[in-house]
């Protein structure tokens, strides 16, 4: 396994759209593991490829507190939207950037597993707000998206000044 580097927001490969997975083979398990293993290092609940610059349909979410609910999507879709929630989001590609979006409270999703075995789950509360987050990644968004151009501008330029401290650093 392998961790991977984490794109940080405003890199222009977040805005790519990922193509699905057709092919269930070695390539995409190795890839969940990766993600599986960034994931939990970075410390964060969710990945989706994109963000390790995979433009692939493949998410990792795992919103247990001792790291034993480990889900795998590939080619998720969501089928059923239901009610409204708001709650504080956060990414690992905007790290120490947080804030709340309108998401559906609750969610069936279509998806297949990293072996190819298609499933349908139905989420709310967190979960629900995590597949609904993920999945934007795979369409490009993020999710400042939602946000304001003022809120948005405030967080791109406090993250590249902090790019630019590291990069001298
Ligand atoms: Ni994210």
């Amino acid at each position: 396994m392998a961790l991977l580097d984490i794109l940080v927001y405003p890199d222009p490969r977040l805005r790519n759209k990922a193509a699905a997975v057709e092919e269930f083979d070695e390539s995409v398990t190795t890839l969940v593991a990766d993600m599986t293993e960034t994931m939990y290092a970075a410390p964060g609940i969710g990945l989706a490829a994109i963000q390790v610059n995979v433009p692939r349909r493949i998410i990792v979410i795992d919103t247990s507190e001792d790291r034993s609910d480990l889900r795998v999507f590939v080619n998720p879709q969501i089928i059923e939207k239901d009610g409204e929630q708001q709650i504080d989001e956060g990414c690992l590609s905007l790290p120490g950037i947080y804030a709340p979006v309108d998401r559906a409270e609750s969610i069936v999703v279509r998806a297949c597993d990293q072996h190819g075995e298609p499933f349908e789950l139905r989420a709310e509360g967190l979960l629900a707000v995590c597949i609904q987050h993920e999945i934007d990644h795979l369409d490009g968004k993020v999710f400042v998206d939602y946000l304001s151009r003022m809120k948005r501008d405030r967080i791109r330029r406090r993250l590249e000044k902090e790019a630019r401290k590291r990069d001298v650093a």
